[in-house]
């Protein structure tokens, strides 16, 4: 087949995924089987450059970024719809309808109102040629090359039947899963996050760099176009026909009977509201008929045929009365607002998340502000920004704590890292239970019987505050709880007495260190071989243990300088606790014999990268021969390297030195 004709078949296969996936709701195939065929066809066409067409699905990617976005004239306005907030409002446009119709009952189509950015799309001879902003009514924005990087709209229409002009309406939004992970990555790398899916769906839309918008999870349902040609005679009638044509249709969309169907409809969108996969801001009711439409007319700039009934609104002010920090499992602070009681999103609201120190920095809001607060489908309420110009007085701005407000220890942050931690793990009340599930859990002491069940009752009775204290249970102590027979109880002091001698390894890996995982535990265990060696270790020590990074070593010195966890260290020592520390098994030495020499800045410390290669079995010099075995040279490396190729000795960069550690099972 010659490039053309796969081309065309695959754009032709990319269409029908998106189709399926964006309008019918049926994903077709796994997302590695679709990125392979796009990549295939933006390779076809980067050789090929004369096989890009407009309708290309490699065109979402965004093309060059723009001054200025062009004024557009509406040739049909686009109008707004009259709101409703109460039942009787709801009643009064149902009555004026059927006065107007002369009839007993309407048929009315029935819609969510979307809460995103209403677009306007122009096809000609069923090829998307623009796509526009509302502005105000009349003139808006050419927002072509953003819009066509959104998935959900289509490029080419489908079926049969659309006219040779046809202008499509509908609604721009964000989905809230694609929000909260915009949000989630934002916060993560200390960026702006976006204040709520409508406004971060009508920012995304304004990007003057197109390749911004690609990268905005966007998506589009119809609801209307300007002319009738091609279509039904019908609101229902032509968004089926819309769906045909290859646009996305909302699935809640149906027809219901006079103001009873009215009302049902809106109660029951509201109750499915909060698991809706984005946010709506009330229903839509339209005059399903076109004729009926028509002989109902407009008033000033809304229809008469059709009335936006609007839900509780899911952000609104209140007063920020304290912010107070929470810490959770695994130690984590979470700052909380405690808020004027404020009715929100369908229920009354008193606390808030504010997520991080940075971000109420970032937001500058400060306990005594009007803040927004929204409350969105089932997403925990948050405060979404501070109103500073309503500031009377100078408040004080939010400080994290330096110790944990639950036990005391000292609070750990991370350069780089947005989340402020609690060090105590091994005391604080707050993760204790974790804790201790953790020190007894199969691969640190192993304690058979110790379930979360028996924790929490440990824990609560008071019988356990640290992991110190499980050494000193005793069978008639545990034989009063629940579910605890005189055997079981037995079972479980004879199961704890026998972890008393545990590895080295294993105790660090039960102390919960964090990041501190198995292998890890096992390579300090190895190279420190006591724990008061581990316990005076410097951060440049420990950086020097195989698997060792900054961060890790950062969190195993934050551990150890907390006195809480030296003293649960103490009382498990008092406890009758001793570890082993195994005789060193010499592993294979694939190097036995060879002589190495290091030259150059490599990325990992130099003492590491000689600790791997002692592992392996070679020696490591500090000066090139015709004897020595092998040079790893890493970033500008000098003369050592210029000898080494002058020897002839094998010479490996960084990358090749990585391979063979892994090649040896060292990383
Ligand atoms: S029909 C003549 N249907 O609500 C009015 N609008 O105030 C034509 N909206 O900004 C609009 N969902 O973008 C219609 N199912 C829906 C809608 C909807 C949301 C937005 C629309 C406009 C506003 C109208």
């Amino acid at each position: 087949m010659g490039a053309a004709d796969r081309a065309a078949e695959l754009r032709r296969l990319i269409a029908d995924w998106d189709h399926a996936y964006y309008v019918l709701d049926e994903p077709r195939v796994p997302d590695a089987e679709y990125d392979r065929h796009l990549r295939e066809l933006q390779d076809l066409e980067a050789e090929h450059p004369d096989l890009a067409t407009p309708d290309s699905p490699t065109q979402r990617v965004g093309g060059a970024p723009l001054d200025a976005f062009e004024e557009v004239r509406h040739v049909t306005p686009m109008l707004s719809l009259a709101n409703a907030f109460s039942e009787e409002e709801a009643s009064e446009f149902d009555r004026r309808a059927r006065e107007g119709l002369e009839v007993e009952s309407v048929t009315y189509a029935a819609e969510p109102k979307l809460d995103g950015v209403a677009i306007s799309l122009s096809y000609r001879d069923g090829e998307l040629v623009r796509a526009a902003t509302r502005g105000d009514g009349t003139r808006g924005e050419n927002v072509t090359a953003n819009v066509r990087t959104i998935a959900a709209v289509p490029l080419r229409l489908r079926g049969a039947g659309w006219p040779a002009e046809l202008e499509v309406r509908g609604e721009i939004y964000m989905p809230l899963a694609g929000f909260e992970a915009f949000n989630e990555k934002a916060r993560a790398a200390g960026e702006r996050t976006l204040v709520n899916p409508r406004n971060a769906a009508a920012g995304s839309l304004r990007q003057l760099d197109p390749k911004m918008t690609a990268a905005r999870p966007l998506a589009f349902f119809a609801y209307s176009t300007t002319t009738r040609q091609g279509l039904p005679s019908s609101q229902s009638g032509a968004l089926a026909t819309l769906k045909e044509w290859g646009f996305p249709v909302n699935p809640e969309v149906t027809t219901v009977e006079g103001l009873e169907g009215l009302l049902a409809y809106y109660a029951a969108l509201g109750e499915k509201r909060a698991g809706l996969a984005y946010d709506i801001d009330g229903v839509v009711y339209k005059v399903d008929d076109f004729e009926a439409q028509d002989t109902l007319g407009f008033v000033s700039r809304a229809p008469r045929w059709a009335l936006a009934h609007k839900f509780p609104a899911q952000e609104e002010i209140t007063t920020l009365l304290a912010i107070d920090v929470q810490v959770g499992r695994t130690g984590a602070l979470t700052p909380v607002a405690r808020l004027e009681p404020v009715f929100v999103g369908g229920v009354t609201v008193t606390n808030a998340t504010l997520h991080n120190e940075d971000e109420i920095r970032r937001k500058d809001v400060r306990p005594g502000d009007q803040v927004i607060v929204r409350r969105a489908g089932d997403v925990i309420p948050e405060v979404v920004r501070a109103l500073t110009d309503r500031r009377t007085e100078e408040l004080a701005p939010f400080v994290m704590p330096e110790t944990c407000p639950v036990c005391g220890s000292a609070v750990e942050r991370i350069e780089d890292e947005a989340v402020a931690r609690c060090t105590g793990g091994l005391v604080c009340a707050a993760q204790v239970k974790q804790h201790i599930q953790h020190f007894a859990s199969r691969k640190a002491l192993d304690i058979e019987g110790l379930g979360e069940k028996l924790v929490d009752q440990l824990v609560e009775t008071g019988l356990v505050s640290t992991v110190a204290d499980l050494f000193h249970l005793e069978a008639e102590q545990l034989a009063g709880l629940e579910r605890m027979g005189e055997k079981s109880a037995a079972n479980l002091v004879a199961a704890i007495t026998a972890a008393r001698r545990p590895e080295l390894g294993r105790l660090l890996f039960a102390l919960g260190i964090r990041e501190v995982g198995e292998v890890t535990a096992n390579n300090l265990a190895r190279h420190f071989r006591s724990l008061e060696a581990l316990e005076a270790a410097s951060l440049e020590d420990l950086e020097a243990v195989p698997d060792v990074g900054p961060i890790m070593a950062a969190h195993v010195r934050a551990f150890f300088d907390e006195p809480h966890n030296l003293d649960v260290i103490a009382a498990l020592r008092a406890a009758g606790l001793d570890y082993v520390v195994p005789e060193v098994v010499e592993g294979p030495k694939p190097l036995a014999g060879e002589t190495w020499v290091l030259t150059g800045t490599l990325s990992m410390p130099r003492i590491k990268a000689k600790n791997y290669l002692e592992t392996l079995g070679a020696k490591v010099s500090g000066s090139v021969s015709g004897k020595s075995s092998a040079v790893l040279a890493g970033e500008n490396a000098g003369s050592k390297l210029a000898k080494a190729e002058k020897l002839g000795v094998r010479v490996l960069d960084e990358e090749a030195f990585i391979a063979l550690l892994q090649e040896h099972g060292l990383v």
